[in-house]
């Protein structure tokens, strides 16, 4: 169990300043060893790169890996989106549940050894870094001190700064660094590392969900028209009405239901590729299994997302799925949990409706059940 105050911890820390969370995670006990973390940095779907200092030189080189002989020198291997793949992971991310699933990006891990780091760089992310097995010195700078030197392609690294904090991390020690501050890792005792990141839109990405929403069936984009447009001696010109007049119907867009149903969509795409499944399940038969003492179970790295303006709708990995409005207060409990028995189900108002719903994220491959 995480032993903060996410209260105290989110009004005194949370995107305001980095914080050492010392023995947050008392008796951490590692997910997997560097010869598991190797296995996963082979496969396709994940996001792998081992990063090193040999020979006096910065290099990054990107997985999938079929053989590790680019581990020389002073080098980590870094791997991403571990949350969706490793079922022992759903425990660690569920550690940060004060912090809503559609800011959730994923679980990186790292093995770093001894005297190896990736250097200093800026995330544009929120990130926690757990400390597993072995020790690491992390030195994290003001924000906005520092200047960007990429030391090889593919490396965003940035110039040496003065820290404000300079800690030595072991096992369950917890370092939360807010986006935009500097830091630096470097490995004293050969190291896991897990990196919880969160995302935050900016202005480009949500703009490109307004343009995927106005290409959506959903859709039907109003146009600019001009019906008291006098005639004009300066052809030239476009004044301030007519601009305000453009950025209305761009305003009126954002402000649109359909478009704030397509933007909670969207917001809880993830990436995930579902289960498959082998027979469709039935309604009745997910009553019987639960009935005799069996579980609904959420796969790794499965967030989805509720919004209160949205009841009887649940929003996973870009998919709106529809239940009964009231049980929308259950729902919000029900599919925060990894595991669902019968028990979390008593207060359920219309229960047949709870077992449908379910009975449909297992067919899409979202849930299962043992
Ligand atoms: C690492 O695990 O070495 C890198 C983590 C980070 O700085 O974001
Ligand atoms: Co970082």
């Amino acid at each position: 169990m995480l032993a903060i105050c996410p209260d105290s911890f989110m009004r005194d820390y949370w995107q305001k300043k980095p914080c050492v969370l010392r023995a947050a995670l008392p008796d951490f006990n590692d997910l997997l060893d560097e010869n598991e973390l190797a296995g996963l940095a082979m496969e396709p779907e994940l996001d792998s790169r081992i990063v090193r200092f040999h020979n006096n030189q910065w290099s990054m080189i990107q997985g999938p890996f079929e053989e590790f002989s680019a581990c020389e020198g002073k080098w980590t291997l870094l791997v991403q989106g571990v949350d969706k793949y490793l079922d022992d992971a759903s425990e660690l991310m569920s550690q940060f549940n004060f912090i809503p699933n559609w800011r959730v990006d994923d679980l990186m891990i790292s093995y770093a050894v001894e005297g190896a780091g990736v250097g200093p760089h800026v995330d544009q992310y929120d990130v926690f870094l757990v400390q597993g097995k072995g020790s690491r010195r992390w030195r994290v700078g003001p924000p906005k001190s520092s200047v960007a030197r990429p030391p090889a392609a593919g490396l965003c690294q940035v110039e040496p700064f003065e820290p404000i904090i300079d800690c030595e991390l072991s096992s369950g020690d917890i370092l939360y660094i807010p986006p935009g501050w500097p830091h630096d890792g470097s490995t004293i005792v050969s190291a896991l590392t897990y990196s919880i990141g969160f995302r935050a839109p900016d202005q480009a990405q949500l703009a490109g969900y307004l343009a995927e929403h106005m290409q959506s069936a959903e859709s039907l984009p109003a146009r600019y028209t001009d019906p008291a447009l006098p005639a004009t001696e300066a052809p030239v010109s476009i004044n301030r009405n007519e601009i305000t007049q453009l950025k209305t119907l761009l305003h009126n867009a954002i402000d649109d239901n359909a478009f704030t149903f397509t933007l909670l969509k969207l917001l809880s795409e993830q990436g995930l590729e579902p289960e498959p499944v082998d027979a469709d399940m039935l309604t009745k038969q997910l009553q019987q299994h639960i009935d005799n003492g069996g579980l609904i179970i959420k796969h790794p790295g499965c967030r989805p997302i509720l919004c209160d303006d949205y009841t009887g709708w649940c929003f996973v990995n870009g998919e709106a799925i529809e239940f009964a409005q009231v049980n929308h207060p259950v729902m919000r409990n029900l599919m925060a949990k990894s595991t669902i028995s019968r028990a979390d189900m008593t207060l359920a108002p219309d229960d047949l409706d709870i077992f449908c719903t379910f009975a449909r994220l297992i067919n899409m491959g979202y849930w299962g059940y043992r």
